[in-house]
């Protein structure tokens, strides 16, 4: 993230555009919580008996729970109603499925996956506006409209790996891409090792300057001041005299080839108050996000893999779509949970209930959880997003820019645009068009689809010239905050899940518990729905087996 200060549940900034994301200091925390479990673990690690104490510092172990749990005690496995088909639900049930847990998922749309959703030709939504759309992508081009890329260290791997679903690298930073800031009076885009180039030189520049004039010398000793500026000189590609003056790192307008081609270097090599003011500074520090660096990974094929190969795990007859729920009735020996399913109104009863659905639906529907729950969900807040994908007849970006992944960053209301991370050298492939949050993600919202492409292809155009126009085949657009049954693209909670504001739904209520991204410190990641999901039926376990 480019500003990392804020502490967990904040609003965050990137670059200059506010979204929410979980800070590195919460990352922290919560390492430090698992501190014990992770010295005990390492013990047990030495003894062969655990994982690495590295490893175990993913997370609080897991044990899936076991059909032998219930058989040793003599036990019977209860049953679930699991409310919320998404990554989290799906993984209740297929953890709890493990032992045998006779679980229904209820979703209340027509497929499984809640905000993980892949379009693919001929798929089509409605939104809350009246939209309609109908993706015409050509076989095997796709758009993940909700999450798109997976760190190493989160989770969602570790299920990729057990359900089978096969993973590429996803390129996350390219340093041919683009950095286009119009409103600082950038008429074309420049590159991201040419802008990296000139931020690192002059900031260098300037830090060696003043170490060795002794403006440091308070807090350099003689030896720490030499050491210092050889690092600079080096990171900065500095000359003898400590000044930048531009350098291979730029790039070439013609680049080194057979003799007699020695390359030409890029000229016009910026002043530093030019490169102050251009603010491409502002994108450098995305990648030493803990969440954002690189290698990352996506499913082949689309990102929808993950949720498929889960509701094939769980069992298609145990997941019911299109039921809308409209009641949860804690009655103390079980819960009563009540849907609509094809117009008519249907009542499930269970032993226990997972609530595995955003808070702020959760927060309409009629419930007798107790106003705690009530007020809980409703500090939660949602958020906006919205991805535009834009297929192309050919692979121009590569052909013209030699850009092959990664990710163009603007300061227009596009945001981000993604190129693909696959299919390289195809026919024809879909570029992320926009990925923007909060008030840009609802202007493009309120426009018709056709309109957004419009005002998506109009940006583009300015920064990679007329083929973003020309080569344009068909678009898909979609805005999580105006999307039936979810209405966020994720959600701010405000303090943290562990604020003590929200104990009633990090506990279980009466006898349903609760789970979702939203309650973890890893908010709108896969990671966040997988953990929660987990943690949610270690409990609900420990509780079956000790009743
Ligand atoms: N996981 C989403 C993404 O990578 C949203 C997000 C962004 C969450 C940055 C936290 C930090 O785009």
């Amino acid at each position: 993230m480019a500003q990392t200060q804020q502490t967990s549940g904040a609003r965050q900034t990137f670059g200059t555009r506010q979204i929410f994301g979980t800070s590195r200091r919460s990352f922290l925390r919560d390492v430090g919580l698992t501190g014990g479990a992770g010295a005990l673990f390492a013990t047990m690690g030495a003894l062969g008996l655990a994982p690495t104490a590295q490893a175990a510092q993913r997370e609080r172990p897991f044990r899936a729970p076991r059909a032998s749990d219930f058989t040793l005690t003599g036990r019977a496995a209860a049953k679930v109603v699991v409310v919320g088909g998404g990554v989290a639900g799906l993984t209740a049930a297929y953890e709890l499925g493990k032992a045998g847990y006779d679980c229904t998922v209820l979703e209340a749309g027509d497929r499984t996956g809640g905000r993980n959703l892949t379009v693919r030709g001929g798929d089509g939504t409605v939104d809350l506006y009246g939209n309609r759309q109908r993706a015409r992508f050509a076989d095997g081009q796709y758009l993940n409209a909700g999450p798109a890329r997976i760190p190493q260290w989160m989770v969602t791997l570790d299920y990729c790996r057990e359900l089978g679903v096969p993973v590429e690298v996803f390129a996350n930073t390219n340093a041919d891409a683009y950095l286009f800031n119009a409103s600082a009076g950038m008429t074309e885009p420049v590159r991201y090792r040419t802008a990296k180039a000139d931020v690192y030189g002059y900031v260098s520049e300037l830090l060696a300057k003043a170490a060795d004039k002794g403006a440091l010398d308070q807090e350099l000793t003689a030896d720490d001041r030499e050491r210092l500026v050889e690092f600079l000189k080096d990171w900065g590609e500095l000359g003898e005299k400590l000044t930048y003056e531009g350098g291979e790192r730029r790039g070439y307008s013609v680049v080194p080839a057979a003799a007699g081609t020695p390359g030409v270097l890029l000229g016009d090599v910026p002043t530093v108050s030019e490169v102050l003011a251009s603010g491409v500074g502002r994108y450098f520090s995305f990648e030493f996000g803990f969440d954002q660096a690189m290698p990352m990974f996506q499913p082949v094929g689309g990102m929808d893999r993950i949720p498929q190969a889960l509701t094939r795990a769980v069992g298609d007859r145990r997941v019911r779509t299109g039921a809308v729920v409209s009641g949860i009735t804690d009655t103390g020996r079980g819960v009563t949970v009540t849907y609509t399913q094809g117009g008519r109104t249907k009542t499930i009863d269970a032993d226990h209930c997972v609530a595995a659905l955003p808070p702020n639906i959760l927060a309409r529907i009629p419930h007798n959880l107790g106003p705690g729950v009530q007020r809980a969900l409703e500090a939660i807040t949602p958020a906006s997003a919205g991805k535009i994908g834009l297929e192309y007849r050919s692979r121009w970006w590569e052909l013209d820019h030699h850009i092959y992944g990664g990710i163009t960053e603007t300061d227009q209301d596009v945001t981000h645009i993604w190129h693909p991370s696959h299919g390289f050298h195809g026919e024809r492939g879909v570029i992320v068009g926009y990925y923007n949050y909060g008030a840009d993600a609802d202007a493009y919202a309120r426009l018709t689809p056709e309109e957004r492409e419009r005002r998506a292809v109009a940006v583009g155009e300015r920064i990679y010239g007329p083929k973003y126009r020309t080569e344009l085949a068909s678009s898909f657009s979609h805005h999580w905050r105006q999307t039936p049954h979810l209405e966020a693209a994720w959600h701010d909670t405000p303090g943290g899940p562990d604020h003590p504001r929200y104990k009633p739904l990090t506990e279980p209520a009466g006898r349903v518990h609760f789970a979702g991204d939203w309650l973890s410190h890893t908010s709108a990641w896969q990671h966040g729905a997988f953990t929660s999901a987990r943690r949610t039926v270690t409990a609900l376990h420990a509780r079956v087996l000790s009743s």
